[in-house]
């Protein structure tokens, strides 16, 4: 299974994805997280302690890494740099796992008119590439509205795209624009979780303004997953709530898939 969860900021994307990556691992799958939003904390969601946190640093700030695989020096403009650097022994080598689910950190994704470079999006894309079409592992994508880590030759191996959003216009309007986008990328399946749900007024509010969408269920508003953000911990190691609900997500996921 390999998904990609995308929505608007602050919809809940990195809780979704991280309880989905603890729940896969816990029913004994090998399973890969991405942390592919540069304003994303995965790590934490999965419960990675602190000490482990301190030492992450995302793929995107190794510039010595990129430049040997790339070939380019960074600031360097114009320099010609490799299209295929070598990847296949970043996910092992630069991965840190905690509790059966090994981690990666992508980083930076290109801004118009600033952000990354052209040989780090290279890397990245390339990585994310041979993650989707040459590992064997679940593989949970958590990412930024804009998909940007997903480029030619990769998409086609998403199994689906599960767009995020709560219960109001504005992530309601990005999921349409992120459904389009996943579309224009060819991804075959794009479905939603409703999160923040905190009565049946609230789903209903998902559930009609995407009605075009296959929805694989709710989340509820849950004082806890606020709990153990500010804690730094998982959802999953505090509530038994959203762990059922994750779990009936994944098993809809699956049967769609
Ligand atoms: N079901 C929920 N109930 C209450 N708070 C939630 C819920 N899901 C997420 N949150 C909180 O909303 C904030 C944003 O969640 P996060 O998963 O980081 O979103 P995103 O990755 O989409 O930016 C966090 O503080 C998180 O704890
Ligand atoms: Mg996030």
């Amino acid at each position: 299974m390999k998904i990609a969860v995308s929505g608007k900021g602050g919809v809940g994307k990195t809780t979704l994805a991280g309880v989905m990556a603890r729940i896969l691992a816990a029913q004994g799958k090998k399973v890969l997280a991405i942390d592919a939003d540069p304003d994303s904390n995965l790590a934490s969601a999965i419960g990675l302690p602190e000490e482990a946190l301190a030492k992450l640093s995302p793929i995107a700030s190794m510039t010595s890494l990129i430049e040997e695989r790339t070939g380019a020096k960074k600031g360097s403009y114009g320099t010609m740099f490799k299209l295929n650097p070598k990847v296949d022994d970043l996910p092992d080598d630069l991965g840190v796992t905690h509790e059966g689910v090994k981690l990666l950190l992508l980083g930076c994704i290109p801004q118009g008119g600033g952000g990354c470079f052209c040989a780090e999006n290279v890397l990245l894309r390339n990585l994310v590439r041979h993650l989707l079409v040459q590992r064997e592992e679940a593989l949970i994508i958590d990412m930024e509205a804009g998909l940007e880590h997903l480029g030619r030759g990769s998409t086609e191996h998403v199994d689906a795209l599960v767009i995020v959003v709560e219960p109001g216009q504005r992530s309601i309007g990005t999921a349409k624009q992120i459904k389009k986008l996943g579309e224009d990328l060819k991804i075959k399946k794009i479905m939603i979780v409703g999160n923040k749900i905190g009565s049946d007024d609230d789903r209903r509010i998902v559930e009609e303004n995407l009605s075009d969408f296959p929805i694989l269920g709710h989340m509820s508003y849950n004082p806890k997953v606020l709990q153990a953000d500010r804690e730094g911990r998982s959802p999953y190691d505090i509530d038994d709530k959203i762990k059922e609900e994750v779990k009936g997500i994944i098993t809809e996921l699956e049967k769609r898939i």
